[in-house]
This record gives structure tokens, C-alpha cells and sequence, in this order.
């Protein structure tokens, strides 16, 4: 060796040494991230996994569990770069905070302990990356896709269904439009497959339990429809809608019970197959009511997460930008009845209730569609309620948030939630049928009177309840817990009541996310009878859908001005708020509880 290449090569070997010291954690963390992606890559490319997905198959893959050892928690890493927070990284105006998956960076997902399938969820990306922005507006005069209800379409437009999901499923197995492949995208946003852009790649995002949850599962049904409509020749096709808000839909539609069809799915709880009622406050523990009273209290739980929700922060989930933690604050019918009719769903034998009782796996059983288009059917219905509700589109990061899709071409395309707000401009509506929970109000169990008594005697007992100021935060929920919540204003005006909604907000911490945790909410109740989900007391419920093996926090807002109309309890100083566990006691915990007040 020459001096000079001695030289050389001294200097090259200190550089690395450096560059080590001073990443070690970035360092090990794109190591495994790239070791993972290399080895998916081999199995993918070289016909090494001659591993045959089918919608029932839910076998190991040895490279993961590999991987699954050394992640952990990846929602709440923040490793390497503490000294950056969003506050010091857009301390100027005008720079945008919008959430865009880095997809370059994806990596496997983060699943419960007891998961019975292993799935790598990250997409197969085209190589050279080539993405194309999302332009393809229906045009003006192009007849508009209708989705209608399930219970009214006929035999032949559901065999229509019924073909397109039978040809995903027979697509080769990296083939974007594969069934199971559709299936991954749900998992990979929902289970942490992408960090955020830098400086934030140590943060996950999740797209449930924030302003993210519509958008997200409006494009995801969106591209699936075209996807699905390619495939059987009939671009005008639309993805109907599971609606178990009307009483004619509150039943499993029947197409998807036969099991000679491609819309079957075994992994399901076989207790709930039509003609049963599904219950819209559903747990594992729930005993059966009568069916008339099941749909009676459906229709009132819905008026419940659907009308007097009537802020943007209770309904849609909570404020998540570039640089923040994800799971913000969860909305009212994500948690039910949306994360309870995924559990209703799913089997209730199984460790985590799969299929569709967890985020993993729940877009394999095909009735994740039609539920799905469901929910973006009621975000459209929240919008128009009281001559018109307001949203987040003042917010420029939450338009420009963005996610990437496939679409029938095989263009990976990238969407942003403004493109997404206008159906029509996305070529679709919904049929509309009628709203039997609109007037479903809920009355009071008790008479003033008593309310009244109870509360008196409650507030002037030394033991019970406890109060917020005296109560020792974070109070593990694993008993009935009654609390007296001071409320800052009394007696508002209607005026005051029209431009600001009074919110009881709960921090939810040390959530187990790997477990089924509910627990439910009450205002001025008995705690010895608690009220049923049709009464005025019962205000909410809060409800998971197991995500990963972490323990998360997020937010619960629930929305009580009416309720304090209609309990007479306006001129009240305090609510006394009763928290009780149905399952999974002692799994979470309260961080704060509290009355605000915030602009409709
Ligand atoms: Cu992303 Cu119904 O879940």
C-alpha cells in the first residue's frame, strides 16, 4: 500500500467511525428498517415465499417474527431527537405541518402479541419510485356513481360485488389489486408502517383517532370502488353501503352470510349472522336484549354520536400535524359505531377478535367495505345537520395532508384530503333513505326531582364521589368511579350555546392498545342503576379496537350541552361524571377530566 492510499484510507475509516457515534440510533433503526425491506424484497422477487394468501389464511412469516423482538413501541419512540419539538422545528409561520406517510420509509407493522397472522403490510413501490398526483376529477357531466344501501339492491348488482372481490382474490399475490394486497394498506396506515417525513421519522402515523380517520377511509374505499369497477368492466360501479343506522340494515346483509360466496368470511362471530340485531354499543360481555329494544337503542346512540356531537373536535377526532404524537382525541362514531360494529364482527374467541375486530386484519373480511362506505355516507350526513356543521376545511395541514394509493392502472397516486372533500368532484353520492335516529332524543331516567336528590346527597357524602381537585391523576379505571367536574360557566345564553358547545374532556392514558377496553360515561346517574344507551345519563362510550402492543394515550370528548337541557342541570355548578369499565378493567387510566368550552 502506498502512503498516500494509507493515508486515504485512515481518513475514510475515522469518517465512519464518527458518522456511527454520532447516529447511533437513526443508525439502528433504518438498519433493521432496510434489513426487513431486503428481506421482503428476497422473498417477494426470488420465489422464496411460496406463501398463497387467501382471505382464510393466517400463516407465519418467518422474516417477521425475526423483526418483532427487536420493535417496540414505535408510536411513542422519540429516540435521538429530543431536543426537537414541533414547536422549535416550525417556529415560523407559513410552513406547512401536514401529514404525509414518508412511503420510502415503510417498515413492518406493529401487531399484537397474540396476533394469529404476521403480515408485512408496506406496499411492493415501483422501482424507480414514480408517483403521480392525483388529478382525475370526475367530469362535469360524467353520470355520478350512486351508493346505495345493501337491503335495497337486487340479486344482480350484488353478484356484481360479489365477482369483482372473486377477481381480487385470484390476482397474483404482488399485484397491487390483490385482495389481500388491498387488505395491507389499511394495515400499513393503521398500524404504524409509516413514520412521519423528518425530522419526525421517529414518529408513526396512525390514521384512526384523529382528523385523519375520514379522509383516510374515504380515498382508501375510493380507489378499492375503481379498482373493483375495473375489474368487472363497469366504471359506474359503486360500493354499496352496510347501513346499520336504518332499521332495515341493522342485521348482517345476507350476501354476506352464504358461503358459497366470495363476500363470506370464516373469520366472524358466528352468533351474529342474519336475522340478528347488531348492537350499536356493542362489548363481548353484552347480554342480549330483545330485538325491538336492541333497535331502540341503536337509533338512540346514534342520535347521541351523530347529533349532539356538534363540534368538529368530538365528531371527527382531534387536530394531528407534522411533528405530533398520533391519536390525538378519537371522534364520536369511530368510537361507536364504528370500532363497535368491527368488534360485533369479528370472533369474539380470538385473541384480539380478528378478523374485524382488529386494524390488522379487518379489511380482509370483505364487509369492511360496505361499512366503510357507510361511515363516509354519515360524515357527509354530520356536515349537512343544522343547515350545515362545521369541519376542519379552514385548516390548510389538514388539506394538505396527504396518503398514496394504488389505482386500477397501477399508478401509485398521491391524494391530499381538499381533493377529497367534494364526493361528486370524486364521481360518486349516496343514495339517500331516511334517518330514523334524526328524532331519536333521549329522555331522562329519573325525574328532576330525584336527579336532583341524588346528587345532593352524593356531593354532601366525605367519601363519595371524589372530586377532580382532590382526585390523584392518573386514576386507574377499574371499578365504577363517580367524580364532581366543576363547570366553569353556568346558565349560558343560547347564543353562547350556538357558538360554543360545553365538552367533557377526558386524557385517556396508559391505554393497552393489544386489549378489547370499554368502559362507559354517565352524567347525574344512579351509579348503583346506570342507565341504558337510550337514556338522557348514558352520554358515551368509549371503546378500542386493539392496534399494536403498546400502551397509547389519546383524548375523549363528549359533547353534553344538550344533555344538560335535557337533565335541567344547566344552572348546575357541577356534573357529577360517572366512569364505568365494562371491559378490560384496569387497562386504562384517566389523565384529566374536564368541562371546556369549544367554538362550534
Ligand atoms: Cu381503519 Cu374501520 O378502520
Amino acid at each position: 500500500m502506498s502512503p498516500f492510499s494509507r493515508v486515504l484510507s485512515t481518513f475514510f475509516a475515522l469518517i465512519i467511525v464518527l458518522f456511527f457515534l454520532i447516529n447511533t440510533t437513526t443508525i439502528s433503526t433504518s438498519f433493521f428498517t432496510n434489513i426487513n425491506a431486503f428481506s421482503h424484497f428476497l422473498t417477494t422477487f426470488h420465489g422464496k415465499n411460496n406463501h398463497h394468501y387467501s382471505s382464510n389464511d393466517h400463516t407465519d412469516q418467518p422474516h417477521i417474527s425475526l423483526w418483532r423482538s427487536t420493535w417496540r413501541n414505535p408510536f411513542i419512540a422519540f429516540k435521538g431527537i429530543n431536543d426537537i419539538s414541533p414547536s422549535s422545528v416550525f417556529n415560523k409561520k407559513n410552513i406547512s405541518r401536514a401529514i404525509s406517510p414518508d412511503i420510502a420509509k415503510c417498515g413492518p407493522v406493529e401487531l399484537p402479541p397474540n396476533a394469529i397472522t404476521l403480515p408485512y403490510c408496506c406496499p411492493i413501490l415501483p422501482s424507480p419510485l414514480k408517483i403521480i398526483d392525483f388529478k382525475e376529477f370526475a367530469k362535469p357531466n360524467a353520470p355520478l356513481r350512486v351508493r346505495k344501501p345493501i337491503h335495497l339492491l337486487d340479486d344482480e348488482y350484488m353478484a356484481k360485488l360479489e365477482k369483482g372481490i372473486a377477481i381480487m382474490k385470484s390476482l397474483p399475490e404482488n399485484d397491487p389489486r390483490n385482495y389481500i394486497q388491498q387488505a395491507k394498506v389499511h394495515c400499513v396506515y393503521c398500524n404504524g408502517g409509516y413514520p412521519q417525513k423528518p425530522p419526525f421519522q421517529n414518529l408513526k402515523i396512525d390514521i384512526h383517532r384523529s382528523w385523519l380517520f375520514y379522509p383516510f377511509h374515504r380515498w382508501y374505499i375510493y380507489f378499492f370502488e375503481r379498482i373493483l369497477g375495473n375489474l368487472i368492466g363497469d366504471p359506474n360501479f359503486a360500493v354499496p353501503y352496510w347501513s346499520w343506522d336504518s332499521i332495515e340494515g341493522m342485521q348482517m346483509p345476507k350476501y354476506f352470510a352464504d358461503p358459497n360466496s366470495s363476500l363470506y368470511h370464516n373469520l366472524r362471530d358466528p352468533r351474529h349472522l342474519p336475522p340478528y340485531i347488531v348492537d350499536l354499543n356493542y362489548h363481548v360481555n353484552a347480554e342480549s336484549t330483545t330485538q325491538d329494544q336492541q333497535v331502540n337503542y341503536n337509533l338512540a346512540f346514534m342520535y347521541k354520536q351523530m347529533v349532539l356531537a356538534d363540534t368538529k373536535e368530538v365528531f371527527m377526532g382531534g387536530v394531528y400535524r407534522h411533528g405530533d404524537q398520533a391519536q390525538p382525541a378519537i371522534g364520536s362514531v369511530e368510537l361507536a359505531p364504528h370500532n363497535t360494529v368491527h368488534k360485533w364482527v369479528g370472533r369474539a374467541d380470538l385473541p384480539s377478535q380478528e378478523d374485524m375486530g382488529t386494524f390488522y386484519t379487518a379489511a380482509r373480511d370483505p364487509i369492511f367495505y360496505p361499512h366503510h362506505s357507510n361511515l363516509d355516507r354519515l360524515w357527509g350526513i354530520w356536515t349537512s345537520l343544522d343547515g350545515g356543521r362545521k369541519d376542519y376545511r379552514d385548516d390548510q395541514d389538514w388539506l394538505d395532508s396527504e396518503f398514496f394509493f394504488y389505482d386500477e392502472n397501477l399508478n401509485l397516486v398521491r391524494v391530499n384530503i381538499r381533493d377529497s372533500l367534494d364526493t361528486k368532484k370524486l364521481g360518486y353520492v349516496y343514495e339517500e333513505v331516511e334517518l330514523p335516529w334524526l328524532n331519536a332524543s333521549p329522555k331522562p331516567s329519573r325525574t328532576k326531582l330525584q336527579r336532583q336528590e341524588k346528587k345532593a346527597s352524593l356531593l354532601a357524602s366525605s367519601q363519595d364521589p371524589i372530586t377532580t381537585t382532590i382526585t390523584k391523576f392518573p386514576l386507574v379505571l377499574d371499578s365504577k368511579v363517580s367524580l364532581v367536574v366543576n363547570r366553569p360557566k353556568k346558565l349560558r345564553s343560547k347564543l353562547e350555546k350556538e357558538r360554543e358547545e360545553e365538552v367533557l374532556v377526558m386524557e385517556i392514558v396508559d391505554l393497552h392498545s393489544d386489549k378489547d377496553v370499554k368502559f362507559d360515561v354517565h352524567i347525574d346517574d344512579d351509579e348503583e342503576m346506570l342507565s341504558g344507551p337510550d337514556k338522557a345519563e348514558f352520554v358515551g362510550t368509549f371503546t378500542s379496537v386493539p392496534h399494536g402492543s403498546h400502551k397509547s394515550k389519546t383524548k375523549y370528548l363528549v359533547a353534553i350541552s344538550k344533555v344538560l337541557e335535557i337533565l335541567e342541570a344547566e344552572e348546575d355548578e357541577n356534573i357529577v361524571v360517572t366512569l364505568a369499565p365494562i371491559v378490560g378493567k384496569g387497562l386504562v387510566s384517566i389523565g384529566s377530566i374536564m368541562v371546556e368550552y369549544i367554538p362550534k
